[in-house]
């Protein structure tokens, strides 16, 4: 089966109303002008989520969370933010174990296994990255820090829980560097995962939608999203502006 692209923005800690604002309106002006084949996703912060909903609400654009709370709640967690509500406002992805949620809050595997469930029980679509540091790549263990971090998701939710899930390999070393993967390093990557699902059932893994993060830009998408195993991509920087985001939708 072909899967769909899925082009997501990951907007990190940017944003305001009033660019929320700007940006909705110049995405839903481009895709007026020309409509786009990919699926088009963004994830901006949760003080702006209900208002890009809105504002995006017609113009055929997923809103998702870039993260949420382990606890299912409600309960007595301040500051936590649950898969619940985010589905209440009209999300329908998260993203979850972003390479700066595991490096900067400690975020383990089990964690990150937690809020995948936590975010297919509540009918959001999580968004799982991986993706080893550059001293892994270097050191040769690439493929064992991808078995470890894919794996334990898969022992904890089972495979059939990747029915509704997409998986972005993102290298940490190529985040917000401008140092991209080659497509080379990227297919290779990426079929090392689609394996490991497809080795628990074959029919998921080949259905399984598996993002590239990192520098995606309008000039290297192409190159990327021509990889047999590459899906789309989850972009940072790139999506805070909506011709560059569409721009890499289109090529
Ligand atoms: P970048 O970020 O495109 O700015 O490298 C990607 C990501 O962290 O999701």
């Amino acid at each position: 089966m072909a899967r769909k692209r899925l082009v997501a923005g990951n907007w990190k800690l940017y944003g305001s109303v009033a660019q929320v604002q700007d940006f909705s309106a110049a995405l839903k002006q481009g895709l007026q002008s020309a409509s786009v084949d990919a699926e088009l996703l963004v994830c901006p912060p949760y003080p702006y989520l209900a208002q890009m909903q809105a504002l995006l609400l017609e113009a055929d654009v997923n809103v998702g969370a870039q993260n949420l709370a382990e606890p299912a709640g409600p309960g007595a967690y301040t500051g936590e933010v649950s898969a619940t509500m985010l589905a209440d406002i009209g999300c329908s992805y998260v993203i979850v174990g972003h390479s700066e949620r595991r490096q900067l809050y400690a975020e383990d595997d089990t964690a990150v296994a937690a809020k995948f469930a936590r975010a297919q029980d509540a009918g959001l679509t999580p968004i799982l990255c991986v993706g080893e540091t550059l001293e892994q790549r270097e050191s040769g263990a690439m493929q064992e820090v991808l078995r470890r971090q894919l794996g334990t998701v898969l022992a904890e939710c089972g495979v059939a829980a990747f029915k509704r899930a997409v998986v972005a390999y993102e290298p940490v070393w190529a985040i917000g560097t401008g140092r991209t993967a080659s497509p080379e390093q990227a297919q290779e990557a990426h079929a090392f995962l689609r394996a490991q699902v497809s080795a628990e059932d074959a029919t998921i893994g080949s259905e399984l939608s598996i993002l590239y993060g990192g520098s995606v830009k309008p000039d290297n998408a192409a190159q990327l999203f021509a990889c047999e195993d590459v899906d789309g991509g989850l972009i940072g920087g790139a999506s805070l502006e909506a011709e560059s985001l569409l721009a890499i939708a289109r090529v």
